[in-house]
């Protein structure tokens, strides 16, 4: 079911820790991201923005996913979210800096998992899927100059992996072969560990694990944002009460919603239904697609 809302413009008082968090992406992998956090702090009231009219992120300029960065921050702020997750690595790597300037509750972003693949990997090799804009950011190349630079990473854009995962398509034909020619030529190259630097990619789970099986381990980084975010809530006297039940998530969506609805029915069991919102974009700029 889609409820369809117009953008308030008025900002809220400043949030108590019974306020829900924010969580966005530009499209449904983020909900990897929400149903970590669900299950670690299950008494948070949850609030999730997909910019599914703008996805993907990776085929738009750096100019265009900062604008829609602080748009979307600025209306989850104005609908009263007390701490707000990027969790989206494209919106993170171009603009959470600019982000946490701009916006006044804390912000954690979703990056690669470099640093825990970079312990993990036995052959020191290892292969990361993620989106062309991130590949190429500064964030991306700082982690692993400060976490992996003993290890050779295998960098591939996943191009078209996003797209699939917001048809819905997480299993198909197309797909499987899709990611075939992606990994296997890190499993020639001796990669023992892949990076999932995308939050759409763990929908892609079962198709990687049947192309892989156990030569490599993944890395999701839905976990420990779900822990990054629970001591910054901590420090920040944000956490909501133990003894009472969180309100169901409430998902809302620039598209129109049926995919966002279908997924988080099917693989995170919530059935509420998703609000149609309208978020324009923020005057720093008017993007141009660009290719990824
Ligand atoms: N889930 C986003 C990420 O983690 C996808 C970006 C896109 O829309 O291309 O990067």
């Amino acid at each position: 079911m889609i409820v369809q809302h117009e953008s308030p413009s008025s900002a809220l008082a400043t949030p108590s820790n019974h306020a829900p968090i924010g969580i966005f992406d530009s499209g449904l992998g983020g909900l990897s991201v929400l149903r970590a956090v669900r299950a670690l702090l299950p008494h948070e009231a949850l609030l999730y923005v997909a910019d599914s009219q703008h996805a993907p992120y990776g085929s738009r300029d750096n100019e265009f996913i900062t604008a829609r960065t602080l748009a979307i921050g600025q209306w989850l702020v104005s609908q009263g979210a007390k701490a707000l997750v990027v969790a989206c690595n494209t919106a993170t790597a171009e603009a959470i800096a600019l982000a946490r300037t701009q916006l006044s509750i804390p912000i954690i972003g979703v990056e690669p998992g470099i640093k825990p693949a970079a312990s993990q990997s036995a052959s020191r090799i290892a292969g990361v899927l993620a989106t062309q804009v991130t590949l190429r950011s500064e964030r991306f190349r700082s982690l692993i100059e400060r976490y992996a630079a003993d290890c050779r990473f295998i960098c591939q854009p996943g191009h078209g992996l996003v797209e699939a995962v917001e048809r819905c398509e997480t299993d198909t034909p197309a797909v499987r072969a899709l990611l075939a020619s992606y990994i296997e030529p890190m499993l020639t190259a001796g990669a023992d560990t892949l990076v999932l630097g995308c939050t759409h990619y763990p929908f892609l789970d079962a198709p990687i694990r049947e192309i892989a099986g156990s030569r490599l381990t993944l890395i999701d980084t839905s976990v420990a944002i779900a822990r990054q975010l629970e001591r910054v809530l901590d420090a920040n006297g944000l956490r909501a009460p133990a003894g009472e039940l969180a309100p169901p998530a409430r998902l809302c969506s620039t598209g129109d919603g049926a995919h966002l609805h279908r997924l988080a029915s099917t693989l995170l069991g919530l059935n509420t239904p998703v609000e149609q919102v309208t978020i324009g974009t923020h005057p720093i700029a008017h993007g141009n697609p660009a290719a990824a």
